[in-house]
């Protein structure tokens, strides 16, 4: 899906978000190099030709959302709207009704409540604004930092897989997943009262 239909750029409170783009690769790639944050991400921090290499290869700039304090980039968010699994017959109501989400901070702007505000400026704007119905955002199991994020969104926890996923120096670990469809969410955070259809 394009996101050319949200209105750019989101605002918070302290925030403003918007899609990354090739300007913002020298902030961004900084903080995803940074050994605190790699840690807990899928590529072990490198120079910045590596990731640039992993952000061309694997088309990630359409699903990165930079997140600004002022001017400053200070995180990014991911944003990957797909398909809901469905019968044949019944696809094309399926397209575009999922979002899967995450985060990553700049440590030194972290503990102030940043990443959960971008976060849920987000989520609102994909049930609202995009009409997702169903939000997922997924973790090692002891990422606790990114735990409490999905958490305060209100998220369910879903699935946790037992010594699921191979961490590059922990071996294999626990892995959760969390979800929020549109109707348990009320817009701060909390269980949506009697999950009335948002
Ligand atoms: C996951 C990550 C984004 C969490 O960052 P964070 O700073 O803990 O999250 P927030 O910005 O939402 O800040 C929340 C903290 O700020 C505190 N805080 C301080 N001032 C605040 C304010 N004005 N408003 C709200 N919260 C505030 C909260 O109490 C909370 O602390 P707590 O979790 O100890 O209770 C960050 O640790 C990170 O980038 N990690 C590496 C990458 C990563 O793990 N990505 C996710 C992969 S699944």
């Amino acid at each position: 899906m394009s996101l050319d239909r949200l209105s750019w750029p989101l605002r918070t409170e302290r925030l403003a978000i918007r899609p990354a783009t090739v300007d913002d690769l020298d902030a961004l790639g900084r903080i995803q190099n940074l050994p605190e944050v790699a840690a807990w991400l899928p590529s072990s921090p490198g120079t910045q030709d590596d990731y640039l290499l992993r952000m061309g290869r694997a088309s990630l700039l359409p699903r990165t959302l930079a997140v600004e304090l002022g001017p400053v980039p200070i995180g990014e968010l991911y944003l990957h709207v797909t398909a809901g699994w469905a019968q044949r017959e019944v696809a094309d109501d399926a397209r575009n009704s999922m979002a899967e989400i995450g985060w990553g901070f700049d440590p030194a702007y972290q503990g102030h409540g940043y990443a959960s505000e971008a976060a849920s400026e987000l989520v609102r704007a994909c049930f609202l604004d995009l009409g997702v119905r169903r939000i997922t955002a997924s973790a090692f199991a002891d990422n606790e930092r990114s735990l409490r994020i999905m958490e305060r969104l209100g998220m369910r926890r879903e699935t946790h897989g037992v010594r699921t996923s191979l961490h590059r120096s922990a071996g294999w670990v626990d892995h959760v997943v969390y979800a929020l469809l549109a109707d348990e969410w009320a817009g701060d955070g909390r269980p949506a009262a009697g999950g009335a259809q948002a």
